[in-house]
């Protein structure tokens, strides 16, 4: 009867492995884990892996014109931590037994999802400046959560990006209030950035919660800890009155200040354009496809060279 058996041994399987998230223990790649467990893991982890390498490529686009050197500098190692947390994000994923080999292909191959927020162009410096100030500043709010997730692997890799993602966010933000304390022409600029960039930072965070398709599982299985509305409700907040600090307005005719909760209550998000972009319509989407392919072609000598050294010293 092992049909049967099998049925009941993974009930109790299963009913053991949620006994270990309500305990808020860490789930390690060899622990049992139900395949749906393991299938919404691959698909955020990859998903986000794949979104700190596609966005290494608009800030990328700044790095020769930076206006100082200490600014180049600076622009470079934030790029470089990028491509370091997409790497170490995809091992994550290689706990779980995928291959990010096939990832990639997945990315390359235009069927794999990364954050929309990258398929928008970086048109002035400023654009440097809201970017670590709002989207590193986001994926910080996201990410804090994620460092308690219960896959112990992506868990401990959050906690260590997460140091990296605060000097991201600082230094994002001392280049937005320094052209927002410049010349008239700086604020603008300032300005103009954060009006472009502000609608695509709050949709990060995903749908609201009635239209998140994953949220119950993840949430029942303890790898997203607060839904997508509570983490954008928890950036709002923080963001509003950083940009209050240095006079930049937000661009929501609607915004209110609710004094019974506490929180920001913004306007409506335009979810036509979300799903405009995540499915490949947006302003940069053939752009940074592009750009991947050709980093991958250029690259495949390397990987080539590097296989065949470690055939020959295996
Ligand atoms: N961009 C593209 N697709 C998105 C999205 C976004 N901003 N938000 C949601 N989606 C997709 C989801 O992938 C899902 O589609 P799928 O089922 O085909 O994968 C669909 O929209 C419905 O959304 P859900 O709310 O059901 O999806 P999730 O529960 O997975 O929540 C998420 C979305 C909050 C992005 C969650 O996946 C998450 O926390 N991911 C890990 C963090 C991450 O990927 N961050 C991306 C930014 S990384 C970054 O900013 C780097 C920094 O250094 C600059």
């Amino acid at each position: 009867m092992t049909t049967t058996s099998t049925a009941s041994e993974d009930s109790s399987r299963l009913a053991q492995f949620e006994a270990r998230i309500a305990a808020d223990e860490s789930i390690e790649p060899k622990d049992w884990m139900p395949e749906r467990y393991r299938k919404q893991l691959i698909r955020m982890m990859a998903q986000h892996a794949h979104s700190e390498v596609v966005g290494m490529l608009p800030e990328g686009n700044w790095i020769t014109r930076a206006p100082t050197l200490r600014r180049k500098m600076v622009l470079l190692a934030k790029v470089q931590d990028e491509a370091g947390h997409g790497l170490y994000i995809y091992c994550g994923t290689e706990t779980l037994g995928v291959d990010r080999h096939d990832l990639v292909q997945e990315l390359l191959d235009g069927k794999a999802k990364y954050s929309s927020i990258f398929n928008y162009p970086t048109l002035t410096w400023a654009d440097i400046g809201a970017i670590g100030w709002l989207v590193d500043g986001a994926a910080i709010v996201n990410q804090t959560m994620l460092a308690k997730a219960s896959f112990g692997p992506y868990a401990r890799a959050m906690v260590r990006i997460c140091k990296e993602e605060n000097f991201h966010k600082r230094q994002g933000y001392e280049i937005m209030a320094t052209l927002a304390r410049g010349t008239g022409a700086q604020r603008a600029m300032a300005q103009d950035a954060l009006n472009r960039w502000w609608w695509p930072s709050l949709m990060m965070f995903g749908p609201h919660d009635k239209d998140s398709t994953n949220s119950d599982e993840l949430m029942r299985w303890g790898i997203k800890r607060k839904s997508n509305d509570e983490l954008r409700q928890r950036f709002v907040n923080m963001t509003i009155v950083q940009a209050q600090a240095i006079d930049l307005t937000v661009p929501d005719a609607d915004l209110k200040y609710n004094e019974m909760t506490g929180d920001w209550e913004t306007g409506p998000i335009d979810w036509d354009e979300f799903w405009r972009v995540v499915k490949g319509n947006g302003p940069c989407n053939k752009e940074r496809l592009d750009a991947r392919r050709k980093a991958d072609a250029d690259g495949a000598w390397v990987r080539a060279a590097a296989s065949a050294y470690v055939e020959k010293h295996a």
